[in-house]
């Protein structure tokens, strides 16, 4: 696949203006702090289709929920991420033309995400008329360092003539979302102020009753000479703007910086929070763009210090990997243990930006590995403070006793996702957060957590599996009925593989969590049993009965494990087999076809199998590869990932490369033709799984670092990043040797290929290696 973008180590390039393609660059190029997020929305005027999007963290809108048929159990609303007042604009006319990339003939244009600094750059020139020529130079960040604030540097350079510029800095709190329900208008102005040289602007959500403030403040410069003229202040309901209208000549540049910055009712009382704009954006004015800039790229080099990824010999692979890490860091900070990080993260409003299993299952990975361990533990705690909510959407679903149901998409902690085969059956999501506890604890160490919190979260969705199941007379067995797996393409099925596989192992953890939190303090446990009014003896023989005696199907004549009863009763054909102009099939086919074909959207069995490989020989783990990668459409961009781990487990180097390009270059060659609406970011943990978990065979078991690793033919080394405990580890691999640095920390013991290593510390070790050695 040709890729749009040019393909640099370190940068996304776009090398010329394509107004059909500027809705998908703009998702591209969108930029974030972990606290607000900007679309690649241009700064001048544009009148070509654009999705305007600036995003904040945790601030969203409870749209009232829209379905045909209402059933019981339904949520009230759905949280839409908001698209919030508009502070990057600056609207140019140069001698009465507006500036407007739509409307002019555009010379030269390049627009560069720089990834190792963070900031976005565009140069363009344009015509006016048959003679005049303008330049255009941007730069743009969002600081990651007082993630309050942004700034911008936009110069505007009249290549031929001498000419009259106005420009017209504004704040417009007049913006939209797309995806509006009942085309609503979000926001409710407070107030503003619009005052030469800074502009003010307090909004307040509707309904959910965020408010939040924004200002901006700006300077000008002609051929370097600060520009002191009083502007025309310009102010509307929700609008402020200041017009600046100056003499450039012919080949001098005229430079305005804009800073802006954003603060909300979720860090400040409402009453303080226009003191708190004034005081953020008059720190970042003070500061100036290159200070600013320089404190936020050195940020940005100490992120990379620690999760970079170098691949050599491969260029694509090499940006694709960077680009992932790059969106996954500037997504989320672990900053604030209410935030955490929707499928479009801060570059568009689908999927209403909320929480979803993809967290547990697809990106703790990541941050355990590539940042302090208080990033990933934010991500649970996030899930633990939702408990009670948790315990009331089960409540509202019929169950009791402190059972919780975790919503399969979430804001605040309610569910907000309204069809039913996913709201009510998607159940299996309540395992992945269970699990996550499991991978943090193994990662880390930190069995505290369970004391703190933890076990509180495991009794509660043992509960629910205990009460989800029901006794079988016909299977003298447990059954669990009416879910739908991760494989969206089956609903309402009885005996999900996957699901009951997660529910047994909730159980069984959760008994042996009890065991670790008393060894460490009876008095601890015992409060944990009052606050979650735990009857032990009777709740743990049911789950011990559960565990022996749940039903799992299973197809003898090819000896794996089925997806769901009666799954084998389906005309059985292969993916391949489709035409490929019917793919992807959820956009060309019927749901009702859908639903009778056998094709699987995402790994159902072989996520479970993926979880938990270690209770699987590499013989099962090859017959179940075998028999489901045929039959799936990877149509979630979460499933490639998946199976090119498992691929590279089981040998398939060559399938396990494809798939690995396909889930990393998703977005840069926009894979399912929608990056429009924004980036895949929860499948960007994927991507960072399908590197270090499968051409790296990173694995953390026993408390050691283990490693399998296996390299693609085309890749000539991969040196990737670790933080495990206390050490800084930097792994390279190539054709014939590990090498470990252990750049802080001390010493410890790895298993390369299973034999037991000594690295010493803050020392070297290296481990020849043999040629195809199994994991
Ligand atoms: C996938 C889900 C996922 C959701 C959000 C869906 O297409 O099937 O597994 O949670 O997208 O990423």
């Amino acid at each position: 696949m040709n890729s749009y973008y040019s393909v640099e180590e370190w940068s996304v390039v776009e090398e010329q203006f394509d107004p059909s393609m500027q809705e998908a660059a703009e998702s591209i190029f969108s930029q974030g702090n972990g606290r607000m997020g900007q679309r690649a929305n241009f700064e001048e005027a544009y009148s070509g289709e654009s999705l305007q999007g600036n995003y904040i963290a945790g601030v969203y809108y409870p749209d009232k929920t829209r379905v045909g048929w209402w059933k019981n159990g339904y949520p009230e609303f759905f949280a839409k991420v908001l698209n919030a007042p508009n502070w990057i604009g600056i609207d140019i006319t140069i001698d009465g033309t507006q500036l407007d990339l739509h409307n002019m003939e555009v010379l030269q244009f390049r627009r560069v995400l720089n990834m190792k600094h963070g900031f976005l750059e565009r140069t363009f020139r344009v015509k006016l008329d048959g003679l005049r020529q303008v330049e255009v130079r941007t730069k743009r960040f969002l600081s990651i360092v007082d993630d309050e604030i942004g700034a911008i540097r936009y110069t505007v350079t009249p290549l031929n003539f001498d000419a009259t510029i106005a420009f017209t800095p504004y704040l417009d709190g007049n913006v939209h979302n797309r995806d509006s329900n009942y085309d609503e208008f979000f926001w409710k102005h407070i107030e503003s102020t619009t005052a030469a040289g800074a502009l003010y602007l307090v909004s307040e959500t509707r309904k959910s009753g965020f408010r939040v403030a924004f200002a901006t403040r700006y300077e000008l410069f002609v051929d370097g000479a600060l520009q002191q003229q009083d502007p025309e202040v310009i102010s509307k309901e929700g609008y402020g703007a200041n017009r600046l209208e100056l003499s450039v000549p012919e080949g001098k540049d005229a430079t305005m910086y804009k800073y802006g910055s954003v603060v909300s009712s979720l860090n400040y009382a409402k009453e303080e929070l226009a003191a708190a704009s004034r005081k953020s954006i008059d720190r970042a004015f003070a500061q100036k763009f290159d200070k600013l800039f320089s404190e936020h790229t050195r940020k940005w080099e100490e992120h990379w210090s620690h999760s970079d990824i170098v691949i050599e010999g491969d260029p694509k692979a090499q940006q694709a990997i960077r680009f992932n890490i790059f969106h996954l860091n500037q997504t989320y900070s672990g900053k604030d243990e209410r935030l955490n990080i929707g499928p479009k993260g801060f570059t568009g409003e689908k999927y209403g930006g909320s929480t979803y299993w993809d967290t547990e299952a697809f990106l703790i990975p990541f941050y355990l590995s590539s940042a302090p361990r208080e990033v990933a533990r934010s991500l649970l705690v996030y899930r633990y403070k939702h408990l009670q909510k948790a315990i009331e959407n089960a409540e509202l679903l019929g169950f009791s006793r402190g059972a919780a149901l975790y919503p399969m998409v979430t804001m605040d902690g309610r569910e907000c996702h309204n069809e039913w085969e996913i709201t009510f059956e998607e159940i299996h999501r309540n395992g992945a957060i269970a699990y996550a506890i499991f991978n943090y604890i193994r990662y880390t160490g930190d069995r505290e957590y369970l004391s703190e919190y933890g076990l509180e979260v495991l009794i509660a969705i043992s509960r629910f599996w205990r009460q989800r199941v029901n006794w079988s007379d016909v299977k003298g067995k447990y059954v669990m009925l009416g879910v739908t797996g991760p494989n969206e393409y089956e609903n309402n099925v009885n005996n999900n593989w996957y699901t009951n596989l997660m529910a047994k192992w909730t159980l069984e953890y959760t008994l042996k969590a009890i065991g670790i939190v008393r060894e460490a303090s009876p008095e601890v446990l015992q409060k944990i049993f009052e606050k979650t009014g735990f009857r032990e003896t009777d709740e743990t023989e049911q789950w011990k009965d559960i565990i022996d005696n749940l039903y799992f199907p299973y197809y003898e004549e090819k000896k794996v494990f089925l997806q769901q009863e009666g799954y084998m009763d389906k005309k059985q054909f292969f993916a391949s087999e489709i035409d490929p102009a019917e793919r992807p099939i959820n956009q060309h086919w019927s749901w009702d076809r859908i639903l009778r074909s056998p094709f699987i959207k995402q790994a159902d069995v072989l996520q479970g199998i993926y979880f938990f490989e270690d209770d699987y020989d590499g013989e099962t783990i090859r017959r179940n590869f075998e028999f489901y990668e045929p039959r799936t459409v990877h149509e979630s961009s979460l499933s490639p990932c998946i199976h090119s781990i498992l691929a590279n487990r089981i040998g398939k180097k060559e399938m396990a490369y494809d798939l690995y390009l396909r889930t990393s270059r998703l977005d840069l060659d926009d894979y399912n033709r929608e990056v429009a609406e924004g980036l895949h970011i929860t499948s960007m943990g994927g991507t960072w799984m399908s590197v270090v978990y499968g051409f790296g065979g990173f694995r953390v078991k026993d408390d050691k670092v283990h490693l399998y690793p296996k390299l693609p033919e085309k890749w000539k080394s991969l040196s990737f990043r670790i933080i495990f405990r206390e050490n800084y580890l930097k792994i390279h691999i190539n054709d014939t040797r590990v090498t470990i640095d252990n750049e802080q920390g001390p010493a410890l013991e790895i298993v390369v290929n299973g034999e037991m290593k000594e690295l010493p510390e803050e020392g070297l070790l290296e481990v020849e290696l043999r040629k195809e050695v199994g994991a």
